[in-house]
């Protein structure tokens, strides 16, 4: 396990829908996350982004509130991620990094990030020219570490190898697939076994389904709930549970923009998946019955 991956909470906060808060409101989500031990702090320079303007958003909000509460920068992990771009719509060449890793710290207020992740693939930068760009922001003392998202383990496999290559010992620590009980594909595409091969950190974006959580027709909602009655807690609750305990230990990152939720989200940690229970979830949110 990496430095970083040992120093952060079993939960994280994440910013996609961040832009748009009041300040107030905003210092109030980031507090809440790190007073209940969630101490990563998730964003992206496409976060704001609707499709016209809003990028740099996310990052600029959470840059106002670390300026207007300086002590918060040392109780986090920030990571940021780039290599969106609108109307390309992926950018890993080393130019395009170098400048949207930079154009990120300056919306953030800060010297470094300490985890730097390319968001979805480019497939058409050679892992080799994306390693000696992560290289140099590592040189520059701009990311403390790095990471991927969105990636097959094969892409991931390649990336690794060229970096060790441009910079033995130097290595990817997280990698960010979607997973919950409606997306379970990484328990099945490799990404997991590989995270528990190497180490990786696996930080799981939208947990509770990106809000299909709140849906009151959805089955998967209602095999949430029929688990959280057997545990005597809600279905976000169990939704949180089930990706908490596979054996990579996977990260869920929060995307509610309400304290009350963020606080909440901790009881999950104490709640203890039968097996059956979780096989359940997991069938209902495949949609088919297992073999
Ligand atoms: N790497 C990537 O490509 C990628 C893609 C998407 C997301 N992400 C990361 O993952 C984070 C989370 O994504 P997400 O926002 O889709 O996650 P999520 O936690 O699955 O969904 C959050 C949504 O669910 C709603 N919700 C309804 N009932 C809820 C309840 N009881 N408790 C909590 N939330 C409830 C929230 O509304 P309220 O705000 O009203 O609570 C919010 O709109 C993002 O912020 C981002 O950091 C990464």
């Amino acid at each position: 396990m990496s430095d970083l991956a040992s120093g952060i909470g079993p939960i994280s906060f994440g910013c996609w829908r961040f832009a748009g808060n009041t300040l107030a409101a905003a210092e109030a989500l980031i507090s809440a996350a790190l007073e209940v031990g969630f101490s990563l702090i998730d964003t992206a320079d496409i976060y704001g982004f609707n499709g016209t303007s809003g990028f740099g958003e996310a990052e600029e909000l959470l840059g106002r509130v670390l300026a207007a509460q300086p002590g918060l920068r040392d109780q986090m992990v920030l990571a940021t991620k780039g290599g969106i771009r609108p109307g390309v719509p992926y950018d890993w060449s080393p130019e395009y990094l170098r400048q949207a890793c930079e154009d990120s710290l300056r919306r953030l207020g800060v010297d470094a990030v300490d985890l730097y992740q390319l968001h979805r693939p480019d497939v058409l930068t050679p892992p080799e020219a994306v390693a000696e760009a992560l290289v140099d922001l590592i040189d520059r003392g701009l990311v403390g570490a790095l990471g991927v998202s969105n990636v097959t383990p094969s892409q991931f496999s390649l990336l690794q190898h060229a970096l060790a290559e441009c910079r033995p010992g130097l290595s990817l620590v997280s990698t960010q697939p979607e997973f919950s009980v409606w997306h379970s594909d990484p328990v099945r595409d490799g990404t997991f076994d590989q995270c528990l091969e190497l180490g990786t950190l696996a930080l799981a974006w939208s947990p509770l389904g990106g809000g299909r959580i709140g849906a009151d027709d959805d089955p998967v909602v209602a095999a949430l709930t029929r688990v959280g009655e057997r545990h005597g807690v809600d279905a976000p609750t169990v939704a949180l549970a089930f990706v908490l305990a596979h054996p990579a230990r996977p990260v869920p990152i929060l995307g509610t923009q309400r304290v009350e939720r963020i606080r909440a989200a901790a009881v999950a940690l104490d709640v203890r998946l039968e097996r059956s229970d979780w096989y359940e979830l997991y069938q209902s949110g495949t949609g088919k019955r297992l073999p």
